[in-house]
């Protein structure tokens, strides 16, 4: 790989939660940022003319053709969706012709890929995966287990309202992973993927990256009740998605969750990034912190 000091980088899933954590730190290490978005107009909101930007969209060849051209390394993320396995391997595709040397894909969680036939979208991951090991460009994968700022972003919203904690994984415990943590691994992943491999050691395959600690939702509620000074409990469940797919997804991710399997924990994050990773009651202190003040 091209020891460029300022590479070129193409972001898939730039304006989305992950990338718009990803972009901030790329242009904090030099890296040069090339967005990929559908609209100019949301890129130019978020970051002005500091990052360039290309706009298209995965269905679109000329498109993402034109936003490969002089690009050396690549963040593939796209979201859940019938299309995801489709969008991603058109993109891997497209990068090999294009001469991308290097690829960083956001995969599914561990435990959605294998084994197996448990997860539609963990499925799909998976056939993105071996695409890209078939494609003959270095990658890295990180399958990063559940986001606190998906699974717990909604509590602060709940507890503005009443005492209750709604959660799809009672009695079993997941070891959340702050999307922060997976931004600055991904940069690694991007900027330095040697030095990082390194840290890991011997290991190879998938970066599976966790939180430090499985939490159940009563523990969760436990922190929750400190942070906000009153008794809060944990129940279940919160309502399906409306869109039958998505509710499909995460029907499959829920009983997978509830057999216990998001709760391993791995060291990747600390390995990787020299330090431990973000907490659960950081990430709550913070998303609760202005709420106790105004309750
Ligand atoms: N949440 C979790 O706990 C978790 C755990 C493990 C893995 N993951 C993985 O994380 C990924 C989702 O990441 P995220 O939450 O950051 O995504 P997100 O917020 O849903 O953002 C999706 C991004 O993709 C862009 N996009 C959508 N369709 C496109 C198209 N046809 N062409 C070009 N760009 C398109 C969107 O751009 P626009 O601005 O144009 O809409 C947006 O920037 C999924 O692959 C999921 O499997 C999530």
């Amino acid at each position: 790989m091209s020891a460029h000091p300022h590479p070129r980088v193409l972001v898939c899933g730039a304006s989305g939660r992950l990338g718009q954590l990803l972009v901030p730190r790329l242009l904090a290490r030099q890296a040069r940022p090339r967005v990929f978005v559908r609209q100019a107009a949301t890129a130019r909101a978020l970051w002005g003319d500091t990052v360039e930007i290309a706009q298209g969209c995965f269905e679109d060849a000329a498109t993402l053709g034109k936003a490969l051209v002089g690009i050396e390394r690549l963040f593939l993320l796209s979201p859940i969706s019938p299309a995801l396995a489709e969008q991603q391997l058109r993109v891997v595709e497209a990068a090999r012709a294009a001469g991308v040397r290097h690829i960083v894909k956001l995969s599914g969680s561990d435990w959605t890929i294998a084994p197996p036939g448990h997860s539609l979208s963990g499925d799909a991951h998976r056939r993105i995966e071996e695409g890209l090991q078939a494609s003959g460009i270095s990658h890295v994968v990180l399958r990063p287990n559940a986001w606190m700022q998906v699974g717990l972003s909604r509590i602060a919203g709940e507890l503005r309202t009443g005492v209750v904690i709604r959660s799809q994984h009672l009695g079993a415990g997941v070891s959340y992973i702050d999307a922060r943590d997976i931004a600055d691994v991904a940069v690694e992943a991007l900027l330095n993927p040697e030095a990082a491999q390194q840290r890991l050691g011997t290991a190879t395959g998938p970066w599976v990256l966790t939180g430090s600690q499985a939490l159940r939702p009563q523990k969760l509620a436990e922190i929750a009740s400190r942070l906000m000074g009153r008794p809060i409990t944990a129940a279940a469940p919160v309502a399906a998605a409306a869109d039958p797919f998505i509710a499909q997804v995460h029907g499959e991710f829920f009983a997978l969750m509830r057999a216990g399997h998001a709760a391993a924990v791995t060291a990747t994050v600390g390995q990787v990034l020299g330090r431990e990773a973000r907490t659960v009651e950081g990430y709550l202190a913070e998303e609760l912190g202005a709420l106790a003040v105004a309750v």
